[in-house]
């Protein structure tokens, strides 16, 4: 009886549809990820594979990161029409499956130095980057990409995205904004995932300072006045305080939080050890980022989570 009365006052539900599955795609190098047990770089078939499982799974989307064969400093990769984003998203997309498909763009992972945009004299250049991110956004769009995801935090992304994508026929396609991303070392595990760090430098002329909340206010409402249709948090679990006032004060966008990787691989580790029981730490952690308002989460999770919460 207490179970089912629990259940009952429950405030926050989590459900695989509450979830998105980030994915890493190549072509040159599939294979395991050093610093995140059980994520794999894979090929464009396993991602195929792995979309059915994630729909099958309930799970709602996934979250396509791109891995090219060859990186130059104008990230030429990012803007071939046969890349190996444009090439994952048209092969899960002949499966007709009900899943929505998301596409990372920035060009970090592209680019020989690793930086989020074109670089002149050790400086990342703005406005030089906006038409890559544009470009990089229909071409995804054009594969069939339901939602593309800029990234890179350069100001006045969404606004050149969505005029790209509105006059080349994708009026449909939304705007997922990385509005609310910190300069955090929670990336770590990321970047040796897709190869993007940065060569020299860091990111922190361009990632918002863990110290700011406020500020988050403001990036949130320059990506609403330009058109973004859903806006993200990142990381998630040390920045609960900014998805909930994001959430309270702009309840009528929906919140994504990326649950990221430096947050994924500490709980793979100390689970590792047994210091911790990985499913009851990891529910806990995805409820929490939902109670603090997050409408959905981006996590390396979320294929365990669907299965775990399919069986209880
Ligand atoms: C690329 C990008 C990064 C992440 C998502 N997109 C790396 C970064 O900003 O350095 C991090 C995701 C994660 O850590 O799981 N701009």
């Amino acid at each position: 009886m207490t179970d089912v009365l629990r259940q009952m006052v429950q405030e926050t539900r989590l459900c695989p549809a509450d979830l998105i599955y980030p994915v890493f795609v190549t072509r040159s190098n599939p294979g395991p990820i050093d610093a995140m047990p059980d994520v794999y770089r894979h090929t464009i078939s396993e991602a195929v594979d792995i979309a059915r499982r994630a729909a099958d799974a309930g799970v709602s989307g996934l979250m396509l990161f791109g891995i090219p064969q060859s990186k130059d400093e104008h990230a030429s990769r990012a803007l071939s029409a046969s890349g190996v984003i444009s090439d994952t998203v048209e092969a899960i997309k002949n499966e007709g499956l009900n899943l929505v498909i998301i596409t990372d763009v920035c060009v970090c992972s592209y680019i020989s130095h690793g930086h989020c945009g074109i670089v002149h004299d050790d400086v990342v250049s703005n406005d030089e980057t906006l038409p890559v991110l544009a470009q990089m956004a229909k071409i995804h769009a054009d594969s069939g990409a339901d939602i593309v995801a800029p990234s890179a935090m350069m100001d006045h992304q969404v606004h050149a995205i969505r005029e790209k994508l509105d006059s080349s026929g994708h009026e449909h396609v939304s705007i997922l904004s990385y509005s609310v991303k910190y300069a955090s070392s929670f990336y770590g595990p990321f970047r040796d995932a897709a190869g993007g760090a940065p060569a020299f430098g860091d990111r922190k002329t361009h990632q918002m300072d863990s110290a700011n909340r406020l500020e988050a206010m403001r990036e949130v409402d320059l990506d609403i006045a330009e058109g973004a249709d859903l806006l993200m948090v990142k990381p998630a679990l040390a920045y609960l305080d900014v998805i909930h006032m994001i959430s309270q004060h702009r309840p009528h966008i929906p919140l994504v939080a990326y649950n990221v990787s430096g947050e994924y691989s500490m709980v793979k580790a100390a689970a590792k050890q047994g210091y911790v029981d990985e499913a009851s730490v990891v529910l806990e952690i995805l409820t929490s980022i939902r109670r603090a308002g997050s409408k959905s989460v981006i996590t390396y999770h979320a294929l365990d989570v669907a299965r775990w919460l399919q069986k209880s």
